[in-house]
């Protein structure tokens, strides 16, 4: 089991997009038992998994990502059986393949839930030491050695959350964009993330960036993607550069229908097809 969390503070690069694609690829021309874990409050991985319908009714039953927190704010401590309790198995997605795609799904009340746990000097900290273990406390036994991958989608923040799903992780990905505005502050990210990794006494890997939505006729795309190779903070950057296509979106909008991945992501010959392809394949080599 590798568990990866897909991390950029900044928003709408993908990384919930791609989370969604190397799951379905992963699983359905690969074999592999995957979880996603969304760790985003805006739920976008578990609104697409799920439907709308479905993933109403988890957050009613509090069967969310969210409630592990708030058991361990009312209780003070995570009972044995309770991250098992969250898992949704057998989702369908794929048309043909099913039974080994799993999600524990997320809700808005995370965001609260949150902001409440780094309040004043509550008593569950003495038994849980950290906010920053308690994803950790309730998968890693229990939940993450059922799966060959765990996928956790993650918001555009460096909050609880985030560092919650780094501290349960292996390592991190980062999913971005090769324009200027998505460049900023990586470097401070990595600077923190590794200060995270000393401060938790645990590696986390950084598996390398993701340029996502790639204009390749635009020059200044083409320039950035050159300064990312050349600085330490992006290392690796994956060989698979993801285009901008229309298809990302039409796949968005036909999610809750269960299709071939041909009626999801275009016919083999299309560049979204072949480039998902071939991010899943780099994913093994990198990640395996
Ligand atoms: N390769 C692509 N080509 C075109 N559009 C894309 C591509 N990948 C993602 N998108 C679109 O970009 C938008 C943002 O993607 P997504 O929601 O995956 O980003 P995100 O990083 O998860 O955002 P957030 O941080 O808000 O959760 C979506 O509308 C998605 O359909
Ligand atoms: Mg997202």
């Amino acid at each position: 089991m590798i568990a990866i969390a897909m991390v950029n503070r900044k928003g709408g690069v993908g990384k919930t997009t791609l989370t969604l694609a190397l799951a379905d690829f992963l699983n359905a021309i690969h074999g592999f038992r995957i979880l996603v874990v969304d760790m985003d409050p805006q739920s976008n991985a578990s609104l697409t998994m799920l439907g709308e319908k479905r993933w109403v009714k988890c957050d009613q039953d509090c069967k969310t990502v969210a409630d592990i927190f708030a058991e361990v704010q009312k209780n003070g401590s995570i009972p044995a059986g309770f991250g098992k309790a969250l898992v949704i198995s057998g989702i369908e997605r794929v048309k043909g393949v099913s039974g080994t795609l799993s999600l524990i799904p997320c809700t808005p009340r995370l965001q609260q839930i949150e902001e409440e746990l780094m309040e004043g000097d509550a008593a569950w900290r003495y038994v849980m030491g950290s906010p920053y273990f308690l994803l950790h406390a309730a998968l890693s036994k229990d939940v993450f050695p059922s799966f060959d991958f765990v996928l956790i989608d993650c918001p555009p923040a460096l909050g609880v959350a985030t560092l919650n799903a780094l501290t349960a992780a292996n390592g991190y990905i980062m999913p971005t964009i090769a324009d200027h505005v998505s460049t900023i502050g990586v470097s401070q990210l990595d600077g923190r993330i590794r200060d995270h990794s000393k401060g938790i006494r645990r590696e986390i890997k950084r598996y390398g960036t993701i340029v996502n939505r790639f204009k390749s006729a635009t020059i200044l795309h083409r320039t950035i993607l050159a300064e990312m190779r050349a600085k330490p903070e992006f290392q690796p950057v994956w060989d698979i550069i993801v285009p901008d296509t229309v298809k990302a979106e039409e796949a968005y909008a036909k999610h809750e229908e269960i299709l071939t991945l041909r009626g999801r992501y275009g016919q083999e010959s299309h560049i979204y097809f072949q480039a998902l392809g071939q991010l899943a394949e780099e994913f093994i080599r990198r990640v395996s």
